[in-house]
Order: C-alpha cells, then sequence, then structure tokens
C-alpha cells in the first residue's frame, strides 16, 4: 500500500513540476481582473472602506491590494512581477469563482441580491468559500496589522447575511479567534519587509519568503478544512474525495517551497475539474472533462484512498526529507527517476527518503 502511495503521490508532484514549467504560453489572469478594484480607496464608501468578501471582485479585490502592496519587496528578492507567490491565491480564486465552487451547493438558485454592480455573489454555504476566506481575508487582515496599507479610512470587512458567526473581520477579532494562524501570516509579512531591507541581498531570502507563506497557507487550509467539516457533507462523494486530497496536496506542494507564481499556479492548476462533482463521477471515465482532468482525478482520489489507509506516513517522511534547498532540490530529481525510469525501485526511494531526513 505504501508503495503504490508513494509512486502516486510522486507521479503527481511530478506532474506538477514538470507542467509548471512551461512558459510559451499567453499568461491568463482570474476571471474579470481588469475589473477588480486594485486600490483601496476604490471601495470607500461612507468614510470607511468598505469591503464585502462575499463578493467575487470584493474578494479578488483583497488579493489585487496584497499584490500591488507587497510586488515591491518582492522585487527585491527576485519574485517580480507575475512571480510574486500570492498571484497563486487569485489564481486559486479564479478557478473556484469559474468552476462553480463559490456557489450554495444546496440550491440551483444562483440569484444574487447583496453585491452591487452585477458582481457575483459567494456563498457561506459552500466550503471552498469558507476554506479561502482563511486564504483571503485572514492575510489580509495580518497585511493590515503589520502596516502595509497606507489608506487613512478605517477599513471595515462586511459579515455574510447568515452564518455571521463562524469568521472574523477586524485584527483584534481575528486575533482572538485564530491566534496562531494570525501570528503566522504576521510572520511572513514581517519577513518579507525584514529580508527585503537586508543590504546585502541573499539568494535564500526567496526561499525564505516562500517558507513562511506556505506554512501560513498550510496552517489556512488546515484550520479551514477542520473548521468547515461540516459544510463538506452536503457534496457529492467524488467532491468531498476531491476536497479532500486537494486539502493534502497543500501539504506536498509547500514542502518543496512551491514557487506559485500566475504561470506555475496556473499549469498546476489547468487539469483541476472544470465543474463540482457529482455522485456517479467516475474518474478516469467522467464523460464531460479532459483526459487530463480525469486523470489528474484519478490520481488525486488514489492519494486520498491511500492516505486514508496508512495516516500521516508519507507526508511526514516527504516533509522531514524536503528540509534544504539542496534536499527540495534532489528530492525533484528523485521524482523525475521515478517516473520516467522504471527500473527505479520504489522501496530505494522511500529508503533515500529516510535517509534524506536523517542527513539534514
Ligand atoms: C524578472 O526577473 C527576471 C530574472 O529573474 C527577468 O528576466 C525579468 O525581465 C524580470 N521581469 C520584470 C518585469 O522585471
Ligand atoms: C523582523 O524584524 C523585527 C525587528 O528587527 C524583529 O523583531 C522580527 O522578529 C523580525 N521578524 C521576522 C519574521 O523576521
Amino acid at each position: 500500500m505504501m508503495k503504490i502511495n508513494l509512486s502516486v503521490t510522486l507521479s503527481l508532484l511530478y506532474f506538477i513540476c514538470i507542467h509548471a514549467e512551461k512558459s510559451d504560453e499567453p499568461l491568463s489572469y482570474p476571471s474579470l481582473w481588469d475589473k477588480v478594484p486594485g486600490q483601496l480607496d476604490e471601495l470607500a464608501k461612507d468614510g470607511k472602506i468598505a469591503i464585502n468578501p462575499w463578493c467575487y471582485m470584493h474578494r479578488m479585490s483583497l488579493y489585487k491590494v496584497l499584490l500591488s502592496v507587497t510586488d515591491k519587496y518582492m522585487t527585491t528578492i527576485g519574485l517580480n512581477g507575475t512571480d510574486n507567490p500570492l498571484w497563486g491565491f487569485p489564481a486559486q480564486l479564479g478557478w473556484k469563482f469559474r468552476t462553480g465552487r463559490l456557489n450554495d451547493p444546496t440550491t440551483v438558485s444562483l440569484l444574487c441580491d447583496h453585491c452591487s454592480g452585477g458582481d457575483s455573489c459567494i456563498s457561506p454555504k459552500s466550503w471552498w468559500s469558507c476554506v479561502n476566506y482563511y486564504v483571503s481575508v485572514i492575510p489580509f487582515l495580518a497585511a493590515e496589522d503589520e502596516g502595509f496599507f497606507q489608506q487613512s479610512l478605517p477599513i471595515e470587512i462586511l459579515q455574510p447575511s447568515e452564518m455571521a458567526e463562524d469568521f472574523c473581520y477586524t485584527v483584534s477579532g481575528c486575533q482572538s479567534q485564530v491566534p496562531e494562524l494570525m501570528s503566522k501570516w504576521e510572520t511572513f509579512f514581517q519577513g518579507l519587509k525584514n529580508l527585503s531591507l537586508s543590504d546585502i541581498p541573499d539568494p535564500r531570502d526567496e526561499d525564505k519568503i516562500l517558507e513562511l507563506m506556505w506554512e501560513a497557507q498550510k496552517l489556512s487550509v488546515s484550520t479551514a478544512a477542520s473548521k468547515f467539516a461540516e459544510r463538506i457533507k452536503q457534496y457529492s462523494e467524488p467532491e468531498v474525495s476531491f476536497s479532500r486530497s486537494w486539502s493534502n496536496a497543500v501539504n506536498y506542494v509547500a514542502a518543496t517551497h512551491f514557487r506559485s507564481g500566475l504561470r506555475k499556479t496556473n499549469h498546476f492548476q489547468a487539469p483541476m475539474p472544470r465543474r463540482v462533482l457529482k455522485e456517479g463521477d467516475k474518474p478516469p471515465n467522467i464523460a464531460d472533462l479532459s483526459a487530463e482532468e480525469n486523470h489528474a482525478l484519478y490520481m488525486f482520489s488514489w492519494m486520498d484512498s491511500m492516505n486514508r489507509l496508512i495516516g500521516g506516513t508519507l507526508v511526514n517522511t516527504w516533509n522531514k526529507a524536503m528540509c534544504s534547498e539542496k534536499a527540495r532540490e534532489k528530492g525533484e530529481q528523485l521524482l523525475q527517476d521515478l517516473v520516467m525510469n522504471p527500473q527505479f525501485a520504489v522501496s530505494g526511494l522511500l529508503s533515500i527518503l529516510i535517509e534524506m531526513s536523517s542527513n539534514c
């Protein structure tokens, strides 16, 4: 069981790494990106900056603002333009939007009246929306606390019309509701400022920033996935399984300090399913999905069932082995050997991972 799981997981990672490298395609931006407000002032209303994260354009604006205030720090550590790893977040939100994952799963009606100007609603009943809250509003508030915004008006995060008690809305509210998580994100933003201010640029700074970001992102996803465990029950079994694998995959990807710029993230999510999965969807034979989507789902569902059989053993071994930049490079090479070379013994690979972790 261990062998199958390891090889499936590594194949998936290999797939991610290789496909992320292609750069000949035109860059595609999240839906409506051009129209998303990129300055806090654009959201001013009645003496406040009022952000309604339950509307698509507003939630997306949290990211556009974050990108604009962090870009100058990222440039000094070598992550310029759409290489800013925070691009991974709007790219993910765009995918969730496009694939219907931000809608209320309990109704077919998409009526939406609380978002102005034809903006689309994000339903607090959607598991994907709720998990995304933890990687949008929470980092945004942490950045506010770290002084990234120069706005003069107070910022107000509006509450949803239902289930408002499930979320936090202010720096102090979130510091008391999810203290550890807020502190992880604050550390990321502090680290970003500190490293970019250092006189001597160090190539390791980039790796450090990615590490801090992934640490915070992992905790966001795991915290939200357990907090919103009830919400996932409204979905079909295939979607539940996919959501579990999706949450788990964050751990493997995080361990390699994945450079989640726009281009790489787009490639990573290209084979992700274009719609919410229904009862009876059976990868790799879902007729209206592409071969790539079916393949990715098939690997994900293997991963999911194997992960449940052996618990956290694999991810722990993987994490331990990816302990330095050198090790992460070696990890990538191992992935290639494993997938390209049918003679490569999976059991041998596991012992290499274990040896790597003992040499950390
Ligand atoms: C970003 O950096 C790369 C080298 O790391 C360089 O080739 C590219 O021109 C830079 N892009 C921008 C927009 O500064
Ligand atoms: C950033 O620098 C401040 C001041 O030197 C220090 O207190 C803080 O711990 C540093 N944080 C990180 C994440 O490097």
